[in-house]
């Protein structure tokens, strides 16, 4: 399959992708988190399409993207007012809302649940598309399964090339991870997935909401190694491979660079990048590169200096994340950072912590799942 690649700018592009999505066929398309892979969310088929090209499980359910907030009452049951409020105060916008399915919704998309997920992008080209297809779109990350999510037109080619009918490019996206989900199903709303809209965001609109309990200890693991250990070690398996997530996507591996990454952090000072974590992260790269591993460093444009060191030794990598005290810049580079360690051979990546508050936790629960739960205390 040719795969035509085309700019949101081109006045036929979103034209274009209409009748594809219409015709049942595939097109990639921005969003402000990520760029989306689009079928029509209500044909069996094109969800089954979507599957296959990205290699995802079936059981793992999709996300159904909206332009207007009455197609709330076609799409689910029992709408409760939090629903219409979140809506209201967030939508267009970052927030992925699960309630109970409407018949019209096929299991195809909602990967056999009875609940389905709902989002109103906010970016011009996703609003466009849905509204000039008259199609609600069913739209999981534009990524091969276990791939970093795409942030950019070029990183979606990479990855589905060949495999769909279009991409549409807008650019670079603005958040760079995806959707917070709540689950309005519950008796207390509970976030299943955070993101650029936070806990507090959601508390201050509709009261009191409850975290999945299996990303409490997303960040912490008990036994985790203490630097230097001499060898690197990982920390076994974290608290989340031993519970279930309620959103299937959180239990599957994610975003895994080729490469073994290891996060180290400060255990009484998580939130900054102390001189005892750089020190570590010195020690261990310094240990990594003696092995004659290809080895990187994720860190921020105020830290990297600290490298410095290294930058005669062929082997070492250094990957940049954006600032340090600006969570939303280092969202925006972390995907492109995490594929950028493949495209750079890094067998061995080390990664400074980030800021873990309101938004930062969003950002580190990303990582810690990149990191398979490697993560070295100092
Ligand atoms: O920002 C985003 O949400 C992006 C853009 C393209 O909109 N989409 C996205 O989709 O991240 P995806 O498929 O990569 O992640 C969807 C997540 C998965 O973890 C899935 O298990 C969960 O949402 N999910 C979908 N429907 C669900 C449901 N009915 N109940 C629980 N979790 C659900
Ligand atoms: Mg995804």
């Amino acid at each position: 399959m040719q795969t035509i690649l085309k700019n949101t700018e081109d006045p036929s592009s979103i034209r274009e992708a209409s009748r594809i999505l219409k015709e049942g066929g595939l097109v990639a398309f921005p969003t402000e988190t990520v760029y989306g892979l689009g079928g029509n969310a209500l044909d069996p088929s094109a969800s089954a399409r979507i599957y296959a090209a990205k290699g995802r499980p079936s059981d793992n359910p999709l996300i159904v993207h909206i332009a207007e907030t009455s197609a709330l009452e076609e799409l689910a049951e029992e709408i409760p007012e939090k629903a219409h409020q979140l809506a209201e105060a967030f939508w267009p916008g970052p927030l992925t809302i699960i309630l109970y399915k409407k018949k019209i919704v096929p299991d195809a998309t909602t990967g056999g649940l009875s609940t389905v997920a709902i989002r109103m992008p906010s970016h011009p080209a996703a609003l466009a598309l849905i509204r000039e297809s008259g199609v609600y779109i069913a739209a999981p990350s534009a990524n091969k399964s276990g791939r970093p999510s795409p942030t950019t037109a070029q990183h979606v080619k990479e990855d589905l090339d060949g495999r769909i009918d279009m991409i549409l490019d807008g650019g670079p996206v603005g958040i760079g991870i995806e959707s917070t989900i709540v689950d309005l199903t519950e008796e207390v709303p509970m976030i299943l997935r955070p993101g650029f809209i936070t806990r507090e965001m959601l508390s201050a609109v509709i009261g009191p909401v409850e975290l999945d309990p299996t990303l409490a200890g997303i960040t912490e693991s008990e036994n985790a190694p203490l630097c230097p250990t001499g060898n690197g070690a990982a920390s076994p398996a974290g608290p989340q491979d031993l519970q279930h997530p309620k959103a299937p996507g959180m239990r599957y591996t994610h975003y895994a660079p080729k490469g073994e990454l290891t996060i180290v952090s400060d255990r009484t000072t998580p939130e900054r990048v102390t001189p005892a974590v750089k020190k570590c992260l010195q020690h261990l790269i310094r240990e990594a590169l003696d092995q004659g591993m290809i080895t990187g460093i994720m860190t921020t444009g105020e830290n990297a200096a600290d490298y410095d060191i290294f930058k005669d030794d062929p082997h070492f990598r250094l990957i940049l994340l954006g600032d340090t005290d600006n969570g939303q810049t280092v969202a925006s580079h972390l995907y492109r950072a995490l594929r950028e360690c493949d495209d750079r051979g890094c067998e061995r990546i080390y990664s400074e912590n980030f800021r873990r508050d309101a938004f930062g936790s969003a950002i580190m629960n990303r990582m810690v799942k990149a990191a398979g739960h490697r993560i070295i205390y100092c």
